[in-house]
């Protein structure tokens, strides 16, 4: 029998797993500058919070989540997202006493059954955030600079930010009334979804994945141009502030997102390069969700990326990772006495936080100076007898082959130094 990975996901090797360090910890450093904290929350919630939080007319709830009955009975969903989760932690972990805003960032994979393609998984990674307790605008435009100093500091260029509003539930039911009236003349005539949007949730016909492209989709009401007098002053409020900040954006009045607890802000970070799938980042505000969690009604703003597209367009933007060098130097034993003393070195050196390797698998000395040459570990150094009387022992960069002689009691500092 050959086991193979399932459909729509991947192993992440050791030989790729340095991007994923590197953009893991310039995102928690990011985060951290602006004030906020990890959290860490559990891969399965109970169903039910998702049908309530992420919406019950949205895909990612009517086909895309891994729901299954544990062994008590429970209904229990993988998460197709991190938000939900968060909420569901922040109102059960009392944090509407902390001061305001309560700000979280998380690193998490997500569970989607979707149609796999490239840039399109079953499970994922997403960096994402969470801000608690302010109506902003102010921190949506902080949230947005999140993003934009993240991709900055990775060194992705041409990720164009699109931002819109969707209006709060006021405007929202007004607009709906309006869509339904718009549609109606032609919602026969559009796909099975759209015909049960049209009678729950109107709204999230103009991002139909079948119908979208239609004349009469793309010339439908704008909800932007609907927006009531508040929701359009907070609107504004966001673009000052973008503007003073120096962020560029263009609106995108077709932007709804795809869950249901958007207010207000939506935004997404778009590459130029990765067509359908170029979505690299999407959030927005989602005033509404922790009341209709169970939570005192209570704002709230975030963000989430998917780690796999950004690190396919950093790849295809050329942008390189350097590789960490954890493994500093190699010996290479010529006798058994020496290689017991280099198993005694290594030890020490890695009490000093210093990478190093020996052989592990009984080679010649031939066939131990062939592996060194090959592994690209910087530095080398060779045992023997006469290193063992003496002392000392002789250590060759490779990168330019020179060569010095350094006290075995000092190797660890030498090492240090360069
Ligand atoms: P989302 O737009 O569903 O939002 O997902 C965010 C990002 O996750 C997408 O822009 C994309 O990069 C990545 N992503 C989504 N689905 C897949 C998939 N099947 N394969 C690979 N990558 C994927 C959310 O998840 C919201 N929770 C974001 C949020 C946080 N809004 C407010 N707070």
């Amino acid at each position: 029998m050959k086991y193979s990975a399932q459909k729509g996901t991947k192993d992440i090797l050791p030989a790729d797993i340095f991007r994923w360090h590197k953009a893991e910890k310039v995102f928690s450093d990011v985060c951290h500058s602006f004030g906020y904290e990890e959290i860490r929350i559990p891969t399965f919630e109970q169903t039910e919070l998702f049908a309530r939080g992420v919406g019950d007319t949205t895909d990612v709830v009517t086909k895309e989540m891994y729901t299954f009955n544990d062994k008590g009975g429970r209904s229990i969903t993988l998460r197709p997202e991190g938000t939900a989760g968060v909420v569901r932690s922040y109102i059960e972990n009392g944090m509407a006493s902390l001061p305001s805003p309560v700000r979280m960032y998380y690193n998490i994979t997500s569970f989607r059954y979707e149609n796999v393609q490239k840039g399109r998984m079953r499970e994922f990674h997403q960096f994402g955030l969470e801000s608690f307790g302010s109506t902003g605008p102010v921190i949506d435009a902080e949230i947005i600079s999140v993003a934009d100093v993240f991709f900055k500091k990775i060194g992705l260029k041409n990720i164009k930010l699109r931002i819109n509003s969707i209006g709060c539930p006021a405007c929202r039911n007004k607009y709906n009334e309006m869509l339904k009236d718009y549609f109606r003349p032609h919602v026969s005539s559009m796909c099975e979804d759209c015909q049960a949007r049209f009678e729950k949730n109107p709204l999230r016909m103009i991002d139909c994945k079948i119908d979208g492209g239609k004349e009469v989709v793309q010339n439908a009401p704008r909800l932007i141009d609907h927006l009531c007098d508040d929701c359009k002053a907070h609107f504004e409020g966001l673009k000052s502030r973008l503007d003073a900040v120096g962020i560029k954006y263009t609106i995108d009045p077709n932007i709804v997102r795809g869950l249901d607890y958007y207010t207000r802000t939506v935004f997404e970070f778009v590459s130029e390069n990765v067509g359908t799938q170029g979505t690299i980042c999407g959030g927005g505000r989602y005033d509404g969700l922790v009341e209709n969690c169970g939570g005192a009604p209570t704002p709230g703003i975030g963000f989430a990326m998917g780690v796999e597209r950004l690190l396919m367009e950093a790849e295809a933007q050329g942008v390189l990772f350097e590789k960490n060098d954890s493994v500093r130097i190699y010996f290479a034993g010529m006798s058994e006495a020496a290689s017991q003393k280099i198993a005694a070195i290594c030890y020490d050196l890695r009490l000093k936080g210093i990478g190093c390797e020996t052989d592990l698998m009984g080679r010649s000395f031939k066939a131990q100076m062939k592996y060194a040459g090959k592994s690209g570990i910087p530095y080398l150094s060779v045992i023997g007898d006469d290193e063992l009387k003496s002392g000392e022992v002789r250590i060759k960069c490779m990168a330019d082959g020179s060569e010095e002689t350094v006290k075995i009691d000092a190797i660890g500092e030498y090492l240090t130094d360069k």
